[in-house]
């Protein structure tokens, strides 16, 4: 039987501390990548990285994603960096609303602004999700759907079913986090996402978006939540920091 292609994007944040030691961890990742059939691996760097790094290899495993971009083509926006401007240096991806970037103060306008931005540029938006406490009588999934309504208000189904979503809780994330979600959580939670994309969209977008699940997942954790067959991916921080780990995560996912 052939094999679901599995997504990994690896959320590097703002590491590593210099250009040399990206280029070290992603020479060793990429090598695992490039042999893993089944994987797609997203490496998202700091954008300053991208043009060096993508310059690095040619692999249909392999794609580059940015962490963040501002919807705007050009103007005066001192420090920040366009979408067009992250494709131009080599990403397809582009990470939208994760939580430490709406802590910052992202506003949902700015996050329905910048997935139209990114699909302007066929950019794959990898749209972030996520509760902030998860209560045991599920009205959090009040906020996902809130948070889902207004990043994807107004835009054509067909466009719809390209965007990636990624669900992050925000208990979950980082080293601050209480724990991971179990995979239980986080499969009860992507078919109440799909539910809700079936009664907004249809059938057909319901089915075709491909959710990823994020919150410290690590080499222990990820078979577990790839075995979800409404899980399509995983959205990893930590782990995807150490080339033996995430080489591990890589492997372990092309065996699923
Ligand atoms: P983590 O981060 O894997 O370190 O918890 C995930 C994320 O922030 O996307």
């Amino acid at each position: 039987m052939q094999k679901k292609q599995k997504i990994l994007v690896a959320n590097w944040k703002m590491n590593p501390t210099s250009l040399k030691e990206g280029e070290k961890l992603f020479d060793s990742i990429a090598k695992t990548a490039k042999q893993a059939k089944n994987v797609l691996t997203i490496i998202s760097p700091p954008s300053i990285f991208l043009p060096s790094l993508a310059k690095r290899t040619k692999s249909s495993k392999l794609r580059f994603g940015a962490q963040d971009a501002y919807f705007e083509n050009e103007g005066a926006y001192t420090g920040l960096t366009s979408v067009k401007q992250v494709r131009s240096s080599g990403a397809t991806y582009l990470i939208i609303g994760h939580s430490e970037v709406r802590a910052r103060g992202e506003q949902e306008d700015f996050i329905q602004k910048k997935i139209r931005a990114a699909l302007a540029e066929e950019i794959t938006p990898i749209l972030c999700i996520g509760e902030k406490e998860r209560d045991d009588q599920g009205t959090f999934f009040e906020i996902l759907a809130n948070q889902l309504e207004s990043a994807l208000h107004g835009l054509p189904f067909y466009k719809i079913t390209s965007v990636v979503l990624a669900y992050e809780p925000v208990w979950a994330i980082g080293k601050d986090a209480k724990r991971s979600a179990t995979p239980q959580e986080a499969e009860e939670t992507a078919l109440v996402i799909r539910k809700y994309l079936f009664t907004q969209y249809g059938k057909d977008v319901a089915s075709s978006v491909r959710i990823l699940y994020g919150g410290s997942v690590d080499d222990m954790s990820v078979k577990d939540f790839l075995e979800i067959p409404s899980i399509q991916g995983l959205l990893i921080g930590r782990a995807s920091l150490d080339k033996t780990i995430f080489s591990k995560i890589i492997t372990l996912a092309d065996s699923i």
